[in-house]
């Protein structure tokens, strides 16, 4: 049976992009009906919709929900992060973002592979906070973290699974316990508990500033990476740079319940300064649509496609696509 698709192709370089991905998989022979929704920075500049409780109870019905890219820079920031792609991680519990990193960092002689499990539904993210007096030289701004045992721990379940199913077998919580001492302790024990339950597992903490020096100095002694939802973001970026570039870097914002689709986004934002272009790496997007796959139980064409994008080649956004979907086919 065909896997029905919610496609947002959104902003920028996004629709681009998404069509490439949606072209590879068609090569890979996976039946998919795909629904086109408009939504993003220009449809909200057209006539004021972000992502209302119709479209999104429209998004709940279908199996997976494929994204490009949203935000164009006309709109005050803030507006379509937090009105669509937060919208959506939060109202369908997309509470895992899994980002697969692989590559060979710069100096290093030898390739990593590692995956980050980035809480996706609390800490900063949230919202929590206010401004008083604003404008005003007394002007007062709190922006708090919300950290829940139930939330912690399902993240950190998750990556249990994950890495049990993996090689190395090897957890390493990132978080920043030495400052952040309330939410840095529930973490902490959190991690701890559900590590006991897995005595198979190997675990290891660091603190966010040196794991960004690892990162970049000595990526191999990562496996599976857990941590909160900032944290999460910002190490992911610098994740992607040094493994290949963020133009390789894909997603998963996954519901691991599976009460509702699960979202599938590059790393990579909208990059108006190209759009139109042609000239945008589409192997995020393509990647992002392997993960998908995965998630759909169509491992062996999420392997084909993730095998076809070795060396994916520069050159345009639609010959890379090309390049790609011929390998598939073959
Ligand atoms: C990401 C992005 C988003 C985030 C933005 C666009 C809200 O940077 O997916 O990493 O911060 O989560
Ligand atoms: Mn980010």
């Amino acid at each position: 049976m065909a896997h029905r698709i919610a496609v947002i192709g959104g902003d920028g370089i996004g629709p681009e992009v998404t069509n490439e991905a949606i072209k590879v998989m068609a090569a890979a022979g996976v039946e998919l009906d795909t629904t086109a929704f408009d939504l993003g920075g220009a449809r909200y500049l057209r006539d004021g919709e972000i992502l209302g409780d119709d479209t999104l109870d429209a998004l709940r019905g279908f199996d997976a929900i494929l994204l490009g890219a949203v935000g164009t820079p006309d709109v005050p920031p803030g507006v379509i992060e937090r009105g669509l792609l937060l919208k959506m991680r939060f109202e369908l519990d997309l509470y895992v973002n899994q980002r697969p990193f692989g590559g060979t960092a710069p100096g290093q002689d030898r390739p990593h592979e590692f995956v980050v499990i980035r809480e996706n539904t609390e800490g900063p993210y949230v919202g929590e906070g206010g401004v008083l007096r604003k404008g005003t030289p007394n002007e007062v701004a709190t922006q708090g973290s919300v950290n829940t045992r139930m939330g912690v721990e399902r993240c950190i379940r998750y990556a249990f699974e994950l890495a049990r199913g993996r090689e190395r077998r090897h957890v390493t919580l990132v978080h920043k316990t030495n400052v952040l001492t309330f939410a840095g302790d529930l973490w902490e024990r959190t991690f701890d508990a559900v590590a006991s339950e897995y005595p198979d597992i190997d675990t290891a903490y660091n603190h966010v500033d040196a794991a960004c020096i690892y990162f970049v100095q000595d990526p191999h002694r990562y496996d599976v990476v857990v941590t909160d939802n900032l944290f999460g973001d910002i190490l992911t970026d610098l994740g992607g740079a040094v493994s290949g570039g963020i133009g390789l870097a894909s997603s998963a914002n996954l519901n691991p319940a599976r009460t509702g689709p699960s979202m599938f986004e590059p790393v990579h934002g909208s990059a108006p300064d190209i759009a139109g272009t042609n000239q945008a790496n589409p192997v995020a997007a393509v990647l992002s649509a392997a993960l998908m796959l995965d998630f759909l139980g169509e491992s062996d064409a999420a392997g084909r496609i993730r095998a076809a994008c070795d060396d994916a080649g520069t050159g345009s956004t639609t010959s890379v696509g090309d390049t790609i979907a011929a390998r598939v086919r073959d």
